[in-house]
């Protein structure tokens, strides 16, 4: 274990979910509905990242979105007139259904701030840094869809809150030829549990430069003095502002751990990993598995 990382217990309290980005590889599907409310079946993406942080009792959710994407705003508030119109029809199980997956705003806490120019998902997370509460925070790619029996963010919280680590980052192993897509840990050879110790990260590096081919995925918790160092980042890869350049940058300071989830992640910010995904839920559900099985019997039809 890094011996420099604090052993305090802090409260995750913030979930960040950066959401300004433009779907490019999903367009046209893209070009009016944000891609973060792609439906894997009947359900968007965005609140499946939503659910996961609240199971993981996160008190306000920060979207770092664009001023073209109004649709996630209007996704994500509670709709009072259409929850009436339905329950008018006598459709009470959808109504309920859109009231549970909206923002309570009682119990729940939502802030939307805009990141109008697209530099990187470090500048990203920085756009959030006046409406976080005190303590670390948690960010959610919502293009990573995360499922298992338990949270990712959840048992990553679980984890973090023993004092693992200042800096946790979710990490699977993936192939030499698929590293260079992803921000890819240096571990020191550490392993407790779930919790592998890093001494470095880069951002997508080449295959055969990769430190290993321990890949980060969409779920982060970073010690509050991220936001410090992101202040202070220079344009990295792509001239962008990486997150990953300010976590490597703070490890000396707070340690950082890549935790192996337990879940399945889908990568749903590509067409293959979307489809996947929608493979995946509908074999779950006896209406569409037949759906399924039939067509692995029929012929394609041609385009
Ligand atoms: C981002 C991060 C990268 C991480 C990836 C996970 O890249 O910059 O470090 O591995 O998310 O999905 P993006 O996929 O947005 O290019």
């Amino acid at each position: 274990m890094n011996t420099s990382s604090p052993k305090v217990s802090q409260k995750v309290r913030t979930a960040i979910f950066p959401v300004a980005g433009l779907g490019t590889r999903f367009l046209p599907a893209t070009k009016a509905t944000p891609k973060e409310l792609l439906p894997v079946l009947d359900k968007p993406l965005l609140q499946f990242a939503m659910d996961e942080a609240r199971d993981a009792g996160i008190e306000r959710m920060i979207f770092v979105s664009h001023p073209s994407k109004s649709a996630i705003e209007r996704y994500v508030h509670h709709d009072e007139e259409l929850c009436d119109a339905l329950r008018s029809k006598g459709k009470h199980g959808i109504a309920d259904r859109l009231g549970k997956d909206a923002i309570d705003p009682v119990a729940e806490q939502a802030h939307f701030v805009m990141q109008p120019t697209p530099l990187g998902l470090g500048h990203a997370v920085l756009c959030a840094v006046d409406e976080v509460l005190p303590g670390p925070v948690a960010v959610i790619l919502p293009d990573d869809l995360i499922v298992g029996q338990k949270g990712c963010l959840r048992e990553m919280i679980e984890a973090y809150e023993t004092g693992v680590a200042g800096h946790m980052v979710a990490t699977m192993e993936v192939s030499r030829d698929e590293v260079s897509a992803y921000g890819v840990l240096d571990p020191d050879g550490d392993v407790e549990g779930q919790c592998m110790t890093a001494r470095g990260m880069v951002e997508k590096p080449e295959a055969d430069a990769a430190p290993s081919l321990q890949a980060v995925v969409g779920r982060y918790i970073l010690d509050a003095s991220i936001f410090d160092d992101l202040r202070q980042q220079d344009p990295g890869l792509g001239g962008e502002i990486q997150l990953t350049d300010a976590i490597a940058k703070g490890i000396e300071r707070v340690g950082l751990c890549g935790f192996r989830f337990s879940g399945q992640r889908f990568d749903c910010g590509s067409k293959a990993g979307m489809l996947r995904a929608t493979l995946a839920f509908a074999g779950r559900h006896d209406e569409f598995r037949s759906i399924l099985e039939d067509h692995a019997s029929l012929p394609l039809a041609a385009e």
